[in-house]
């Protein structure tokens, strides 16, 4: 069997450099590696909805933003496909069944969904389908018989569940369902970006994101705002680079080249590093550099995103292409399942004709 990659994002905003370095960057590697049989890329609006009932206007506005961003970044449409997961009916069948190999607690041992619960006040009052949502996340991979899932360490839990079904379904059952890897980002700044206040992790709640579709002034007035080292008060102070935002987002993106260009007098990050921490380099500076670094990669991504502006029905065009062809996939691995599940009644030729024997009256 061949490998699929699958993968996708609650779209209840625009995505952000976070999202930049622990995934989307990755994504547009694998795809233009080529190196899998078939690549799925898609907006989780249903889970969306598990926590946003109602709001259904915030969903439905960021659909388009995150397509916008996914096809700016250059995830491209005739490489993988691009889809939104109410379109595919067969995961929402599939979750019902799922429903039934995996038990309450060990939903609620999920430490995700227990840090999420607490995150928006559910304790007293879980919607039922922000509970399950692990269980429709496992019907999400395994419609599309996904092998590999690059995804942030946040969800592993949900792959431990999905492999959990999988496994229980083809024992059950039969072996028709492919049990799912997660494939975690390469390194540990990939992980989890802080926030341009230094706090653990950008995101929107906290209001401290860069945005891949903050223009070249926007993002100047929050690299300018970031928060470095408080110890660091004047130029010839020693500067301290831990925990520091400005050098945490300069070991995420920047290169050699960039010194080159924009700070020939270091030849990389680690000599930058010593100066600073040996005292003399001040942080307005550091800001500047990391700033051009922003823009240089944002550049790009900010051309593709204005073209793809120009022509936003093609957008919804080639999503609802991408939710046809997702559909087809999902529709025959759910034939698949309702023949293991011995609940293909109709096209079951053998058990029409058995039943009818045993009625046969002589
Ligand atoms: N839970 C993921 C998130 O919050 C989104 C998601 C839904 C997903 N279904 C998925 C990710 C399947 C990978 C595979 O970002």
């Amino acid at each position: 069997m061949g490998k699929v990659i699958l993968t996708g994002d609650r779209p209840t905003g625009k995505l952000h450099l976070g999202h930049y370095i622990g995934s989307l960057r990755r994504r547009v590697e694998l795809q233009n590696a080529g190196d899998f049989d078939k690549m799925f890329v898609f907006m989780a609006d249903v889970q969306a909805l598990t926590d946003n009932a109602e709001n259904p206007e915030k969903i439905r506005q960021n659909i388009i933003e995150v397509a916008l961003d996914y096809l700016s970044v250059g995830l491209d449409p005739t490489k993988c496909t691009l889809f939104i997961q109410s379109q595919i009916p067969e995961i929402a069948e599939l979750t019902t069944f799922f429903m039934n190999l995996i038990s309450v607690s060990r939903v609620q041992r999920n430490p995700t969904v227990k840090t999420e619960i607490k995150m928006r006040n559910f304790e007293a009052n879980i919607p039922m389908g922000f509970f399950s949502y692990p269980v429709s996340q496992a019907a999400d991979i395994a419609a599309f018989k996904a092998t590999t899932v690059p995804a942030g360490e946040d969800q592993e839990p949900m792959l431990e569940v999905a492999r959990e079904i999988v496994r229980r379904f083809n024992t059950i059952y039969a072996p028709v369902l492919v049990e799912p890897n997660i494939m975690l980002p390469e390194n540990v700044t990939a992980r989890r970006l802080p926030g341009t206040d230094g706090k653990e992790k950008m995101s929107k709640s906290l209001g401290n994101c860069i945005y891949l579709s903050d223009d070249a002034d926007t993002v100047w007035s929050k690299v300018r705002g970031m928060y470095t080292d408080p110890t660091h008060l004047n130029v010839s102070d020693p500067g301290h680079v831990e925990g520091n935002a400005v050098f945490t987002y300069l070991d995420a993106f920047s290169t050699d080249e960039d010194f080159a260009e924009f700070w020939p007098e270091f030849a990389n990050l680690d000599e930058l590093k010593a100066a600073y921490t040996a005292g003399g380099i001040g942080d307005m500076k550091c800001k500047k550099l990391l700033n051009n670094v922003l823009n240089k990669m944002l550049d790009p991504i900010r051309a593709r995103r204005h073209e793809f502006e120009q022509d936003i029905p093609e957008i919804y065009n080639i999503l609802r292409k991408g939710s046809d062809a997702a559909r087809e996939t999902a529709a025959q691995t759910m034939a698949e399942v309702k023949a293991a599940m011995q609940i293909n009644y109709f096209d079951d030729a053998e058990l029409i004709r058995s039943q009818a024997e045993r009625f046969k009256k002589d």
